[in-house]
């Protein structure tokens, strides 16, 4: 049997080399692995032998089908390659890489976005995700945010038709869906899953009803940030925030929080920044964020003790950083696809 397999395999070997087209390699192949081929008839011979000798005259069958194997693979790849060859004539050699071959490139808003995570990854901040569309009561209500707040306005904001039913979000019967206006419901997602202390922060899109021109997009992206301590105060949210645009714009960077409000942060700041450097707008107070310390009220919505805990929120638009780093001055660039825009961002 031994002997009987390896004269199949040495003539296969010489045969194979001969080979030169495709139907020729179909037909050599039949003949040994084939219903009536050489190896198969070696297959169902095994099975007539001894009890005792099957084993060994099974492994000498399979290292002999390996083998033959290998050779059908190594035969087709040689004949594909010179098939290939003669279609494309002696000047090309497909195996030279391609002389053009662009690279693609990050979109600038990745860029950004992951630039201000790295940096918060740094001081120990873990990225939080959420859910693009909300209930109201994640996207308001446990944010503070009543009924008669501007921001819950049709006009403002776009909600899903009433009777819809998505699998993935929670929702009361006599609420509605909407597509979240800000990251901030991240922040309720987050502290209902997770346990206190807690440092997160929310790269995502947000969606509002917004007429499309040089500053605004109806689909745009920002970056919620939360943190939760046992005595965390507005020094502790200065001292992260005046950080991370220093690691963003550079050391000259001046920072103020302005007073402001937002329902779900008591008090509630507008952060300003000032730069030596950035164009027409080099030496002016401008707007960044919105950021406070966690209203009492967000606590108590999600079950945890107001008196117990305190804690930072702040949240960015991460088209408005990425306009200020790059000079960009008009939104729509980022969302037109344009090449000679985009490779401009090549890193
Ligand atoms: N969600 C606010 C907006 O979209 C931004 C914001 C302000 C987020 C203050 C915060 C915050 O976390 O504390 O306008």
């Amino acid at each position: 049997m031994e002997e009987k397999l390896q004269a199949i395999l040495e003539a296969a070997s010489k045969e194979a080399v001969e080979l030169n087209a495709r139907p020729d390699f179909e037909a050599f192949k039949a003949r040994l692995v084939g219903p009536h081929g050489s190896l198969t008839d070696c297959v169902k011979s095994v099975g007539k032998l001894p009890k005792e000798e099957r084993p060994l005259a099974g492994k000498a069958v399979n290292q002999i089908k390996k083998a033959l194997e290998a050779l059908f693979t190594e035969t087709l790849q040689r004949i594909e390659t010179a098939e290939m060859q003669a279609l494309l004539g002696p000047a090309v050699d497909p195996s030279l890489p391609s002389a053009h071959f662009p690279a693609g490139t990050r979109h600038p808003l990745s860029q950004v976005r992951d630039a201000i995570s790295e940096i918060f990854r740094k001081i120990g901040f873990t990225i939080a995700e959420g859910s693009e569309l909300e209930s109201e009561w994640y996207c308001f209500d446990a944010l503070n945010t009543p009924d008669d707040h501007p921001a819950r306005d049709e006009q403002d904001t776009l909600f899903l038709p009433e009777g819809l039913v998505m699998g993935n979000v929670d929702k009361k019967a006599d609420e509605r869906y909407v597509m979240r206006t800000h990251t901030s419901p991240v922040q309720i997602r987050t502290l209902l899953k997770e346990e206190p202390p807690l440092r997160i922060v929310a790269p995502g899109r947000a969606f509002r009803r917004d007429t499309v021109d040089a500053t605004h997009s109806a689909n745009f992206h920002q970056i919620e940030g939360l943190y939760v301590e046992k005595d965390c105060n507005v020094t502790d949210l200065k001292a992260v925030l005046d950080y991370f645009l220093q690691e963003l714009f550079g050391s000259e960077v001046q920072t103020r929080l302005r007073p402001s409000f937002f329902p779900f942060t008591e008090p509630s700041f507008e952060l300003d920044m000032k730069l030596p450097n950035l164009g027409k707008l080099s030496d002016q107070w401008i707007e960044v964020m919105g950021c406070g310390m966690v209203d009492p009220e967000v606590f108590k919505s999600v079950g945890y003790d107001p008196e117990a805990w305190s804690g930072y929120a702040f949240g960015m638009g991460i088209e408005r950083l990425a306009m200020l780093l790059y000079g960009v001055d008009d939104i729509r660039y980022f969302y037109q696809n344009d090449l000679r825009f985009l490779r401009q961002f090549t890193s």
